[in-house]
């Protein structure tokens, strides 16, 4: 199985896109929704958090982990891959979504100033800037934290005033930071469950640009280039669920993320 790992629901966004593109590929699924959200929590945290969970999916036989998370991806993987994997896993892979998407960011604007939503352990951790500045030197990024969308996320709370409220609050204050923005690149897995409201305080002629599609064909590529992992990964067109929640938590949420019917199981540390 090709293993997703998300603090919370937010990886479901991720999943939908890799599903389509990698239709015959079975799937394991774990939110921490226990301890989500991650955004505002310690490197150290993060860290600890994030490799218990990878160790689970490697225990339940992933031998690739895909961190659909920029939080973890942010603070904890460059760790892993440096720290663990050679020592303890060294047939095994962890790949996280801020490259992939560093290496195509900049094919989008044409102002060549863009923005970047993110929480704010992602923002503060440079990632994207300095993944960015590999890729397209000359671009001009912009980050902003929101430190509210996760939690309105979490509890369900889309499509009320109360989001609208502080969506158009993060939105004015990123591009009174920069106008000349023309792109606006969604680097928080949960943020595009607010879609219809950003784009609603977005003015016209800025591009949205949500991370799901461009981390699926940057997978399928992987797997093209990497014919060895993709021999040992099971293609039976599966998906299972696991949360650090209780299932019937996990159920109920994952419904607004569209994913209807779909059963979990529940795992504490
Ligand atoms: N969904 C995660 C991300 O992409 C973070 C949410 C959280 O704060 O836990 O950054």
């Amino acid at each position: 199985m090709i293993g997703v790992f998300d603090s919370g629901f937010g990886g479901l966004t991720i999943l939908k896109d890799l599903r389509q593109a990698l239709p015959d590929y079975d799937f394991l699924y774990l939110g921490d929704n226990a301890r989500a959200p991650y955004g505002s929590r310690s490197y150290e945290t993060i860290y600890r958090y994030t490799l218990q969970c990878v160790r689970e999916l490697f225990s339940r036989g992933c031998p690739l982990v895909i961190l659909a998370c920029n939080t973890a991806s942010a603070r904890a993987l460059r760790s892993i891959q440096q720290q663990v994997l050679p020592f303890e896993f060294p047939d095994r892979r962890v790949l996280g979504i801020i490259r992939p998407t560093a290496e195509e960011i900049g094919n989008y604007s044409k102002t060549g100033h863009i923005g970047i939503f993110a929480t704010a352990g992602t923002v503060s951790s440079n990632s994207y800037h300095l993944e960015i500045e590999h890729f397209f030197p000359n671009l001009k990024v912009t980050q902003h934290a929101c430190p509210m969308w996760v939690p309105i996320v979490e509890n369900g709370e889309m499509g009320t005033e109360g989001s609208r409220f502080f969506v158009k609050k993060e939105v004015e204050a990123l591009l009174k930071k920069d106008p000349e923005i023309d792109t606006v690149l969604l680097a928080c897995t949960h943020y595009p469950l607010l879609e219809n409201e950003i784009r609603e305080a977005l003015p016209p002629g800025i591009r949205l640009v949500i991370q799901g599609q461009i981390v699926a064909d940057k997978t399928v590529d992987y797997l093209n280039r990497h014919r060895e992992m993709d021999a040992r990964l099971s293609k039976n067109g599966k998906v299972a669920f696991l949360t650090t929640d209780t299932a019937k938590f996990f159920e109920k949420g994952a419904f607004l993320f569209g994913m209807e019917e779909i059963s979990a199981e529940s795992l504490t540390f």
